[in-house]
């Protein structure tokens, strides 16, 4: 039998159709181990992971989105932070919060923290809530509705939308700004052109709302946001704020979309589970996490080498790409036990790193954990009987479900579910 760990992770679609049996394989050479290819090495421990989310010191974000496929040809001659630099004023996608670094990092993470305060959040959450019964009554009488098109995309783009204060009667064509599977940042092969993604087409209409409310001002969240200063005082460029926006519709659209989906093969196929959450719902937020651990959508992001560092035993030299495996640190046997087993009473469950650690941990986790909570309540609560289309994946035991063609992201292409309307 072939070694599975010298498939080529990035190009080969049988390694992103059995991620999990890539890791194990990787993990049976230990924690971290270089790939012997593109200069990459792979990071399946939680301890070694964890070490490196937290250290910005030896470690650049530049490369969080591309991987390997980083237009940066390392020259250690020269110094490697002026290279970084170099690469990223000459890539607009690598100017989005996620690969910024420091100072850069910080600037764009107080702009942020003012667009996702507790008060948004909690008016977000109400907004939710009808939401999610509204796109239920689109599809409640057909007994069938495929998750990720049906219900996930419009519920997560919608939610950010309320979020950021778009106002209702633009909702609809911000609906359909949804980028197909093969238009997402870690597509096997690299090719990923953000120009021709939807979602450049909502930075424009960004522009046109901060540009007005800086005009116009107005008592709306908009206003908030295009009046919103730095620490220092001074005004962000119209830009910086349209950037961190459409950032954010990418960023939380796809994640909890795969998010709805495991969530909802878990509830058909595991035994009792729906009737318990119905019991005890002060339960689905542990069912929301412990989904989360096993099949979070980030899969595998990235960091950069720039200055030599040895973590547990290993010796990092500058110009590598880490390739954080967020979902193998999730199954490190060290840390869980009895890791590839689904249980909501864990009591170190929630010590997941779906959400990545350190700097830039996730800035929506409370959104996208709130937003499972709701879809499960509300869908608990208006069908019954939850369960995957047999007639489209196949029978129990024998499901059928292609994966994301992806090295980064992790999900399916496709799900669909029966119900019986309560
Ligand atoms: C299940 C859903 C989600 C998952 C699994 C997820 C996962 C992650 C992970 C792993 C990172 C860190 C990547 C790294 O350090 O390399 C991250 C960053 C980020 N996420 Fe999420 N995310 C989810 C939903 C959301 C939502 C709903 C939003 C906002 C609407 C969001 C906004 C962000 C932002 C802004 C960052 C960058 C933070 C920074 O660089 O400082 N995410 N996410």
């Amino acid at each position: 039998m072939t070694d599975l760990t010298s498939a080529d992770v990035f190009t080969d679609n049988a390694v992103a159709q059995k991620p999990f049996d890539y890791f194990e394989a990787l993990r049976a050479k230990g924690p971290i181990v270089p790939l012997g290819f593109r200069n990459v090495v792979a990071v399946t421990g939680y301890d070694e992971g964890v070490a490196i989310y937290k250290d910005d010191i030896h470690f650049s974000a530049i490369n969080t989105v591309t991987g390997p496929y980083l237009p940066l040809e390392y020259d250690s001659s020269r110094d490697i932070d002026e290279q970084i630099e170099e690469t990223r004023a000459g890539n607009p996608y690598l100017g989005t919060i996620m690969t910024e670094d420091e100072a850069k990092h910080a600037k764009s993470k107080s702009i942020l923290n003012g667009m996702i305060t507790p008060a948004r959040l909690k008016a977000n959450e109400a907004f939710m809530y009808r939401l999610a019964d509204r796109i239920i009554d689109e599809f409640i009488d057909k007994g069938t509705f495929n998750v990720l098109t049906d219900f996930g995309s419009p519920f997560a783009q919608l939610t950010v939308a309320d979020l950021l204060g778009v106002p209702e009667e633009d909702h609809e064509a911000i609906r359909g700004l949804v980028a197909p599977p093969n238009q997402l940042p870690g597509n096997l092969g690299g090719h990923f052109d953000m120009s021709t993604n939807p979602l450049a087409r909502m930075g424009m209409q960004f522009y046109g709302y901060i540009a007005d409310r800086r005009a116009n001002p107005r008592n709306d969240v908009l206003t908030l946001m295009a009046q919103q200063t730095f620490e220092d005082g001074t005004l962000p460029e119209i830009v910086d704020i349209v950037g961190l926006a459409t950032f954010l519709f990418g960023a939380g659209q796809d994640t909890t979309v795969q998010l709805f989906a495991a969530m909802l093969r878990r509830l058909s196929d595991e035994e009792g589970l729906a009737d318990r959450l119905r019991a005890e719902p002060n339960k689905i937020g542990d069912f929301v996490d412990e989904n989360l651990r096993l099949e979070g959508t980030s899969k595998s992001t990235f960091r950069y080498v720039r200055k030599p560092v040895n973590i547990a035993g290993f010796d990092f030299e500058p110009g590598q790409h880490v390739m954080i495996h967020t979902l193998a640190m999730n199954r490190d046997p060290r840390r869980f036990e009895n890791p590839a087993a689904f249980d909501i009473d864990r009591k170190n469950g929630r010590t997941h790193v779906a959400f990545g650690r350190g700097l830039h941990a996730c800035a929506g986790a409370p959104l996208a954990r709130a937003e499972g909570r709701v879809a499960i309540e509300r869908l608990l609560a208006r069908m019954e009987n939850i369960r995957i289309s047999d007639e489209r994946h196949g029978p129990k035991g024998a499901r059928r479900f292609e994966h994301l063609p992806n090295y980064s992201l992790y999900g399916v292409t496709e799900q669909w579910m029966d119900f019986d309307p309560a």
